[in-house]
């Protein structure tokens, strides 16, 4: 689908992000291992939902969405009935994690631990991303793990069951693999304990502590020991990846204000809040909370004048979903920003780093590709052309707020991808920009 996107002459109103994805995911998984009922509300939309709800439901988890009887309706609140740590069933097909890493690796991770056979696979970006990372550490647990190219690519074939705790050191800042093992060590004999180079997203820990699991943390060593959870209610944040397309359109036009409620802001998850920040944005933060040990807060932000800047090292964890979007904000930005230590971003939906570079080049951005990562030269001005989301939700998004900061018109091919993590995405940018977006099939 092809998504038409005119230059906005004014920004303004209150877009609402889904529910964060990532805590999403955890929240009806780790549920789905105790042995009571647990309501998760503010559910984040999408197909990478549909991807991890499938999945759970294929191995006998009950997932109703419900809504309630005195005519409330609670938003996108789903109903988990666990069964218990050990009340899962063997899948009779293949699951499937369609486009989700977070699920392919997280599931992964859980049926390691289970004593039958299933299969899991995904469609082709998922196929074509590195799975060994987590195979590797989880046969060294005890599992047999089998895949592609050397065990390393999806399908995974697993036979789980019987795992002992390991000391492992992650080769790679990523909050899938140190989840996967923590979940894998919920129930392997002994101490578990990962030691990640840098602090990456901590939801897991944040939520296995929640609920009961014995879970130490030490810097950047995560230590778990085998532990029954127990049920707990989760309200989900806005997804701050989400929300972040919206703060670098406000922050990069010249008449804009938009405030986006309740938006997550753990410290794990507030890079590219602290890089805007440094890049001059004028942003404030309203009405903080905490939930199921998860802050949330309202975001407000409005036109400004942004620098550029140099990031890399610590703080590439905790914007690495933010990267696409901050290179587009970089555009606007006085000077040049350069972007390093992303290599990860090569084995991300797409190739992030090649499709940032070339959808914004198209149009007319000085950006240039590195190895890990990219370097832009502020101009402040950009054209509408003809730019492709790669089939990656991220890219799509991404290119859909250059088109609304872009003269004249953009067409986004491949606009569908926005689906993956924001089915609302083209009607809210049509929503705060006042513009037409509008939408042609592919013939
Ligand atoms: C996620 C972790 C990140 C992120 C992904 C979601 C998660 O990947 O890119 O969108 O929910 O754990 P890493 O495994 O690289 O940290």
């Amino acid at each position: 689908m092809i998504r038409t996107v005119i230059g906005a002459e004014r920004v303004q109103g209150t877009p609402t992000p889904p529910g964060d994805k990532s805590i999403s995911h955890r929240a009806v998984l780790l549920n789905s291992l105790t042995s009571g009922s647990a309501h998760v509300s503010n559910f984040c939309e999408g197909d990478d939902r549909t991807a991890m709800l499938g999945c759970l439901r294929a191995l006998g988890i009950s997932i109703k969405r419900i809504r309630h009887t005195d005519g409330r309706t609670c938003s996108d609140c789903f109903y988990v009935r666990g069964r218990g740590p050990n009340g899962l069933r063997e899948p009779d097909h293949v699951l499937n994690a369609g486009n989700s890493g977070t699920t392919m690796r997280l599931v992964t991770g859980l049926l390691a631990t289970q004593p039958f056979f299933s299969v899991i696979s995904g469609d082709r970006s998922l196929k074509s991303r590195p799975m060994d990372r987590v195979v590797r550490p989880l046969a060294q647990m005890g599992a047999r793990i089998m895949g592609r190219g050397q065990d390393a690519l999806a399908p995974l074939a697993i036979r789980g069951g019987d795992l002992k705790g390991i000391e492992y050191e992650m080769p790679v800042a990523s909050a899938q693999l140190k989840s996967a093992l923590l979940i894998a060590g919920l129930y392997a004999k002994g101490t578990t304990t990962v030691v990640e180079p840098a602090l990456s997203r901590d939801h897991t820990e944040r939520m296995l502590r929640a609920m009961g699991a014995d879970v130490r943390l030490e810097g950047s060593t995560i230590s778990v020991r085998r532990s029954d959870l127990v049920t707990m209610d989760v309200w989900v944040p806005g997804d701050i990846s989400g929300a972040s397309f919206w703060l670098v359109l406000a922050a990069c036009h010249p008449d804009a204000s938009l405030r986006i409620s309740r938006v997550g802001i753990n410290p794990t998850r507030t890079g590219v809040i602290d890089v805007l920040k440094e890049m001059g944005v004028k942003m404030r933060l309203e009405n903080i909370l905490e939930d199921a040990g998860e802050p949330s807060a309202d975001v407000i932000v409005e036109s400004s004048r942004l620098k550029g800047i140099e990031m890399g090292g610590e703080i590439i964890p905790r914007v690495i979903d933010e990267i696409p979007i901050l290179a587009l904000a970089a555009t606007f930005a006085e000077g040049r920003t350069v972007i390093r230590d992303a290599h990860e971003l090569r084995v991300k939906e797409s190739d992030r780093i090649a499709a940032t570079v070339e959808g914004l080049k198209a149009m007319g951005a000085h950006i240039e590709e590195r190895t890990d990562g990219l370097i832009v030269e502020g101009t402040s001005k950009l054209t509408g052309a003809q730019v492709d989301g790669h089939g990656d939700h991220r890219i799509a998004m991404t290119l859909g707020i250059a088109g609304a900061l872009a003269s004249g018109q953009t067409k986004v091919t491949g606009a569908e991808a926005a689906s993956i993590s924001y089915p609302r995405f083209w009607d809210e940018l049509r929503l705060v920009t006042g513009s037409a977006v509008t939408e042609e099939e592919l013939l």
